[in-house]
């Protein structure tokens, strides 16, 4: 069992920038999460997932490395995170790092050894191009806008970049540099680091004949998404790749690599990426691309990646991250948004599969509302009106009602959302009936369940489409989950075998009482059974 604890587990994601800010300088930091290290360990989840703390120009926050093997001083020191790993470890949570392997920051000594001249020894550890000024090798585009190829005035020749220009993609066709990407990867191993996630790992190879994109008949407003990306994603030397890199890291005890799959291809393309010998979980963000709150959408969604996975690979599921508006306002009607919220944070936490929280989600923190003035995402500045970039889900946790929620002392990188007063760690301890203490108490019972965490998933068909219902059963222990996806009260029936009686162990409305196969739910009403 404890090979495999990351199956057990549940991940809760930091983006440090904004977790909490030690020194007062507006940006969150390592000593920061120190600080909230037992508040993390009491909501109940096993491992924390740092969004990159890597001396970066901070032109994507940290997705933009310079130096692989140190800490952005933004951020602390080596010794900081020595000291909040071994902290971590002691209070038995894991700690994930965010291996950003594609590319590295135009300022990293590597592209600038690289961009010196078209003959010194990393002239090839990127991916470089002759042309014509002006005239792109291929039509690539760029997921921030724009074309992938960056003309440079000093090589006379483009190279690519598939995010921001100060992102250069790394050349793996290069043994060097692949060699060197495996040593930083074991330089953190040797650290003991209990894993990674790779950014956007299914980019790592290129066609290496550059050859187009085909465009999509349907367009969008967003020229990106108008063409099948296949050239540029999902090379076959990427699997073999990530195979190579998934021996050496198995080669350690005990460690977890979850892979971040940029594709249009759902969870086809995520059960590719965890096939054995492959990465162990790739995010399944199927549940981010649901636009309509109905338990139609949620349920084809899990029904078709337990098809998919069965038992040849762990599923995960999230329900938002530092990349996309935070759930609970997508799903707002203005009113019983917490309503909603709730019900998708049981069946989250109540899936077969990893499943992982983004910080603030456990107080259901809203998605931010940041004027053009105080953008700072390059993808809302590139691309403004049209996306408004990623800064609304990257507001300042909110710890408590002070001036900038406990966050810091001074104004931070990013407004302090106006629901602060009420929205709060501090207020929601304080309150049993709060988000934050519905989550711990969730996070309780799939501790304390193995249906809940290895269980398989069986659906149970109910007379009412909006009424989502299903047993885990591991061994001789059932759990059955009910979730009312309708905001009125409903009378349903449940396809259980007649005899079948359950006992209510939690619920948003009633947590006693006998389920049988006729039930009637409150409007969002969520009820787990024994
Ligand atoms: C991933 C990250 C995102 C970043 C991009 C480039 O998608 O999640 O935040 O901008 O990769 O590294
Ligand atoms: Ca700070």
């Amino acid at each position: 069992m404890n090979n495999n604890w990351w199956k057990n587990a549940v991940i809760y994601q930091i983006y440090p920038r904004s977790f909490k800010d030690s020194n007062n300088d507006g940006i969150g930091d390592l000593k920061g999460i120190a600080l909230k290290l037992d508040y993390i360990k009491g909501l109940g989840v096993d491992a924390i997932w740092l969004s990159p703390i890597y001396k970066s120009p901070m032109k994507d926050f940290g997705y933009d490395v310079s130096d692989y093997c140190d800490i952005d001083p933004i951020f602390g020191s080596i010794d900081d995170f020595d000291k909040l790993l071994e902290q971590a470890h002691k209070k038995g949570l894991r700690v994930i790092l965010d291996m950003v392997i594609n590319h590295t920051s135009d300022q990293h000594p590597w592209f600038k050894e690289s961009r010196s001249s078209r003959t010194n020894p990393k002239a090839d550890w990127y991916i470089w191009v002759d042309g014509e000024k002006g005239i792109p090798p291929n039509n690539w585009l760029s997921y921030f806008g724009g074309s992938a190829w960056e003309w440079d005035e000093n090589r006379k020749q483009y190279y690519l970049h598939l995010f921001a220009k100060e992102q250069p993609d790394l050349n793996w066709r290069n043994p060097e540099v692949k060699r060197e990407l495996f040593n930083i990867v074991k330089f953190w191993l040797d650290k003991g680091v209990d894993g990674f996630r790779f950014d956007v790992v299914n980019l790592f190879y290129k066609d290496a004949k550059l050859r187009n994109n085909p465009p999509k008949k349907k367009k969008t407003e967003i020229d990106f998404e108008n063409y099948y990306n296949v050239f540029t994603r999902d090379r076959p030397e990427t699997l073999l790749v990530i195979e190579e890199l998934q021996e050496l890291i198995e080669s350690y005890r005990d460690r977890v690599t979850i892979g971040e799959v940029a594709t249009d291809l759902g969870v086809i393309q995520y059960f590719e990426y965890t096939k054995p010998g492959r990465l162990n979980l790739a995010f399944n963000f199927e549940f981010k691309d649901v636009e309509k709150f109905s338990a139609k959408s949620f349920k084809e969604v899990v029904e078709f990646t337990e098809k998919v996975f069965e038992d040849a690979a762990w599923p995960s599921y999230v329900l938002g991250n530092h990349d996309s508006a935070r759930f609970i306002s997508k799903f707002s009607d203005g009113k019983l948004e917490e309503e909603r919220a709730r019900l998708l944070a049981a069946m989250l936490l109540t899936l077969r599969g990893t499943p992982f929280i983004y910080m603030g989600e456990e107080i259901g923190m809203r998605e931010g509302e940041i004027p053009f003035e105080k953008l700072q995402d390059p993808l809302g500045l590139n691309l403004w009106p049209k996306h408004k970039g990623r800064d609304g889900c990257r507001t300042p946790m909110q710890w408590d009602e002070g001036d900038y929620a406990g966050f810091s002392t001074v104004e931070p990188w990013l407004p302090v959302n106006s629901d602060k007063n009420h929205v709060n760690v501090k207020r929601q301890e304080k309150d049993p009936d709060s988000m934050l203490n519905y989550y711990k108490k969730l996070l309780s019972l799939r501790r304390k369940y193995n249906a809940l965490k290895l269980g398989d998933y069986i659906s149970i068909e109910t007379d009412n489409p909006e009424v989502y219902a299903y047993l885990r059963v591991f061994e001789d222990e059932r759990k059955l989950v009910i979730l009312n996806f309708n905001a009125e009260s409903v009378k349903v029936k449940l396809n259980l075998p007649k005899e079948e009686k359950h006992n209510i162990v939690f619920g948003t409305h009633r947590t006693k009482g006998v389920i049988n196969n006729l039930v009637e739910l409150d409007p969002f009403e969520v009820l787990i059974s024994e």
